[in-house]
């Protein structure tokens, strides 16, 4: 742990708080990846998941723990034995390990969900950090719902969750409630009234209800935490969590005024939400701080003016520093694999050899039917090549379909299963993707219910690749495929064929969130 009182630690819960949002669930293989470009950008803990919640929860926090070293790895557990055993199970071989235990102690949770009283919950708090302290020194508690908890009861379970071996107290913003100053408040009255204060770390974990999650985050800093908990893009449940992106800049942009400062390399911020968002589907909106595409544009013809005479008139952050790459170079035909691997070195990826050749054959192809290539279809190569082979049980082989004025459109596409079988079951469909959709879930035997079908121009121009992106609900959760092609009908096929084999791998399973909170009083309490 860094010994510099200005020094504030990196929580990241995109694999967790983040994952468990509608639309962004992740398999495997994704989360490995994100999970090694969350090193790779400096956070200092990430938090794998929620080992209890299902079979490939546990899978991933344990595949992290083993092969992701560097940050702490934290696994999320309620105050329950089993809950608790489990996480400690998956997170045995992590060189740094975090054990993470919450239990709500607002009143409304008190009353409704968990039917406890005051009583109960210190008893089972602190006999809960005293089992997670049985498996690692590193015990964070989380008394949930904690900014609409009545502020003694408050101080009183923190103080002895703190005396139980708690070395993180998170005080979570959990339905998103505070405004900055009363969330300040709650920090400073606790850091004063918990004895033990000085010992552990404060943390903050704001959701996004209000708009304010990053705000409540810096007040609270102000008062002396020393943690933030955020997801990258601030995805997470309903609004999602404070935004790592944001807290991070705004502590470095505004170092004269905080004082404060991470192990963030911001130089990665772009690509690592980039690349979240190829792994998820889940586009950040284009104004978004930091991250979105217009977040260093300038359109205003007088700020123009002004950043042609000096940049400091208009910017306050250099794109460079988030990474942005300085450089308009577009490439072309023309352009060879030294320029391509340059850029994509530029874009923060880091490739092996044999993966710039397989980028650079696709990228020549692309460049047969595309004039200029921006960084935006170069991402979506890369993406696309990290990618591929992580899950194809079934692969497009072709596919022909037709939509003239009057006629129902129809479909034919040709699959290859991995036991070498080929399909081609013919449909007819609203539309020439519905068709598409149709012929392969016949092909594939495999229904599904489409949620959400969504298609956009990676860049601009008539020759711009289309991105598909299709989700559709199975088993109660929500799944989703990307696809990128200048075929956007193709790219569609691709879209719902990574659903489908996502499916058809049996990487879903059904699973429990943090919040069906059944569960405190029905598993064996600890
Ligand atoms: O929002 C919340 O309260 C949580 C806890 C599990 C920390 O995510
Ligand atoms: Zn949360």
């Amino acid at each position: 742990m860094p010994t510099d009182p200005n020094r504030v630690l990196v929580f990241d819960t995109t694999l967790r708080d983040g994952e468990q949002s509608p639309g962004c669930s992740m398999n495997l293989a994704e989360k490995m990846d994100m999970a090694r470009a969350l090193r790779d950008l400096g956070v200092d803990i990430i938090e794998a998941g929620f080992p209890i919640a299902s079979p490939g929860d546990f899978e991933s926090v344990q595949a992290i723990a083993r092969e992701v070293p560097g940050p702490i790895i934290a696994g999320l557990a309620r105050c329950n034995a089993a809950d608790i055993d489990r996480a400690a199970e998956a997170l045995k071989d992590a060189p740094k390990k975090r054990i993470h235990v919450f239990l709500a102690t607002s009143a409304i949770h008190l009353e409704f969900k968990l039917k406890m009283t005051p009583a109960e919950i210190i008893r089972r708090a602190v006999e809960s950090v005293k089992r997670a302290k049985g498996y690692c020194d590193d015990v964070e508690f989380s008394p949930e719902d904690a900014a609409r908890t009545e502020l003694e009861f408050l101080a009183e379970v923190c103080e002895k969750a703190v005396e139980a071996g708690a070395t993180t107290l998170n005080i979570p913003d959990t339905v998103g409630y505070a405004v900055p100053s009363h969330y300040a408040d709650i920090i400073r009255y606790l850091k004063k009234n918990v004895r033990g204060s000085d010992k552990v770390v404060y943390s903050v974990h704001c959701h996004n209800d209000l708009g304010l999650a990053v705000a409540n985050s810096l007040a609270a800093l102000m008062e002396g935490a020393r943690q933030v908990e955020c997801t990258v893009n601030g995805i997470g449940e309903r609004a999602g969590n404070t935004a790592l992106e944001e807290i991070v800049m705004a502590i470095q942009t505004r170092q004269d005024f905080y004082k404060l400062a991470t192990g963030i390399n911001t130089r990665l911020l772009v690509p690592t939400s980039r690349k979240l968002s190829m792994v998820t589907g889940m586009h950040v909106q284009r104004n978004k701080a930091i991250v979105g595409q217009n977040a260093f544009a300038h359109e205003a013809g007088i700020h123009q003016d002004g950043m042609l005479k000096n940049r400091s008139t208009y910017e306050i952050m250099k794109p460079e520093d988030v990474g942005i790459p300085s450089t308009d170079l577009v490439l072309g035909k023309h352009s060879g694999r030294h320029a391509l691997k340059q850029r994509i070195q530029d874009l923060g990826y880091q490739t092996d050899e044999a993966q710039v050749l397989r980028i650079f054959e696709a990228f020549k192809v692309l460049a047969d039917r595309k004039k200029i290539i921006y960084d935006a279809d170069i991402e979506a190569l890369v993406e696309n090549q990290l990618h591929s082979g992580t899950m194809e049980v079934w692969t497009l082989v072709n596919f022909s379909c037709s939509a003239s004025f009057g006629v129902p459109p129809t479909a034919a596409v040709t699959l290859k299963h991995q036991d070498g079988r080929t399909v081609c079951e013919p449909a007819v469909g609203d539309g020439p993707v519905d068709a598409v959709l149709k012929s392969i879930q016949r092909g594939t035997g495999i229904e599904l219910k489409v949620s959400d079908y969504r298609v956009r121009s990676v860049t601009g121009g008539l020759d711009a690749q289309g991105e598909a992106v299709v989700e559709v609900e199975f088993d109660g959760r929500k799944l989703s495929g990307r696809g990128v092609n200048t075929n956007v009908i193709e790219a569609s096929a691709q879209a719902f064929l990574q659903v489908i084999n996502r499916i058809a791998l049996r990487q879903v399973r059904p699973r429990l969130k943090p919040t069906d909170h059944v569960s405190q009083e029905t598993v064996p309490t600890a």
